[in-house]
């Protein structure tokens, strides 16, 4: 029986307009521009700003610009996975929500949580639906307005992240192009370094977890960066040794944008140039689950088809991943 693979067949991308630089964080947060380039790389970020307006949104416009660029109806979409770790509410599903917004009414549709690996995880959950026959075509959208849990008082936190959405199509092909192998891990004792203490079942919203600024994220940096270091080339290599793949067969390394230094890491232990690492940390700063379809996007125009992408990620959790894409068109 031939094969079905899942496809990537078009990528699509929206950001906020509103720009925050370093030079604005550093009115806010004893910071400095040279400070956050040093060790980040982040030069400025996009804020989502506007009353009522939420994860979904971008999300929406993303999917939207998804729909009109490929020419398909929402009608013909049969599943939408949203990552985020941001969702409008609690429930229902970010998901549910944008599949409203953009008209999809004939698919089900549900959020996934995995942090800045939740692209990979959703990427993966897809292509299983597409490899079996089920589906022919699944929206995988990565939107995560950070900003909503942010402390801006706090310049630990406060100048890493930034708002994006990423929308990708998945649809079927037979030719050796798609999906080729993944690698997806998660450790939950990394909980503690990484997450929001209030909020959930665990801690609901009450005055005190407000005034403790609790609903904030709550990053131990340096045990991430230990952790994200390795474990983000650990497993890119790993995919790369697994599939015979060598440095030079790759065309591109897709990173999670978390921070230059732990990008560079990865490439270097892969053996890749910096020339074929996908890097737009700069301009938008860590945008949690649209980081990965945001560089697809920007770099659209330079993939070829049959080129070997390698998307990595990591993020709380722990999770963390890989996935070998060979890419399926020339655009
Ligand atoms: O995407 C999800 C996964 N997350 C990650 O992968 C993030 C991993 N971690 C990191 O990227 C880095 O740990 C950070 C960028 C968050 C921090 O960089 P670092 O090199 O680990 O700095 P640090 O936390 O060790 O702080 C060094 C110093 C401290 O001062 P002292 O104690 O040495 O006096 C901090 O207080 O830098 C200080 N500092 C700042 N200074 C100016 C911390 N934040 C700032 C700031 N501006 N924004």
């Amino acid at each position: 029986m031939t094969k079905i693979r899942a496809a990537i067949t078009s990528v699509h991308g929206w950001v906020p307009p509103y720009i925050l630089t370093n030079e604005e964080l550093a009115t806010m947060v004893e910071t400095s521009d040279e400070w956050i380039m040093t060790r980040t790389g982040i030069k400025e970020r996009h804020i989502l700003k506007g009353e009522g307006l939420g994860t979904s949104d971008m999300g929406a416009e993303a999917v939207k610009g998804l729909l009109a660029k490929t020419g398909t109806s929402p009608d013909e979409i049969e599943l939408l996975i949203c990552a985020t770790v941001t969702p409008d509410m609690m429930f229902p599903a970010t998901a549910n929500i944008i599949s409203h917004k953009t008209g999809i009414l004939k698919a089900f549709s549900f959020d996934m949580n995995a942090a800045c690996s939740g692209l990979l995880y959703a990427i993966v959950t897809a292509s299983k639906y597409i490899e079996t026959g089920t589906f022919k075509k699944v929206i995988v959208v990565g939107t995560d307005k950070m900003s909503s849990i942010t402390d801006y008082s706090n310049r630990d936190t406060c100048v890493l992240f930034g708002d994006a959405a990423g929308a990708l199509l998945l649809e079927p092909t037979t030719e050796p192009f798609g999906i080729m192998d993944s690698l997806l891990l998660s450790n939950g004792s990394g909980m503690p370094y990484l997450h929001m203490k209030a909020g959930g079942s665990v801690k609901p919203p009450s005055l005190e977890t407000i005034a403790a600024k609790e609903h904030f994220i709550y990053q131990e940096g340096q045990a991430v960066f230990k952790f994200a270091v390795t474990k983000m080339a650990d497993v890119s290599a790993e995919i790369m040794e697994r599939n015979n793949l060598k440095a030079d067969d790759v065309a591109w390394l897709v990173p999670h944008q978390a921070n230059l230094r732990i990008i560079d890491a990865t490439a270097r232990r892969m053996g890749v140039g910096k020339e074929k690492v996908m890097i737009n940390i700069d301009r938008y700063g860590n945008t949690t689950g649209a980081t990965i379809p945001l560089c697809l996007w920007e770099w659209e125009g330079k993939m070829k088809k049959g080129d070997n992408i390698i998307l990595a990620a990591f993020g709380g959790g722990f999770t963390w991943g890989s996935i070998w894409v060979k890419w399926a068109y020339d655009s």
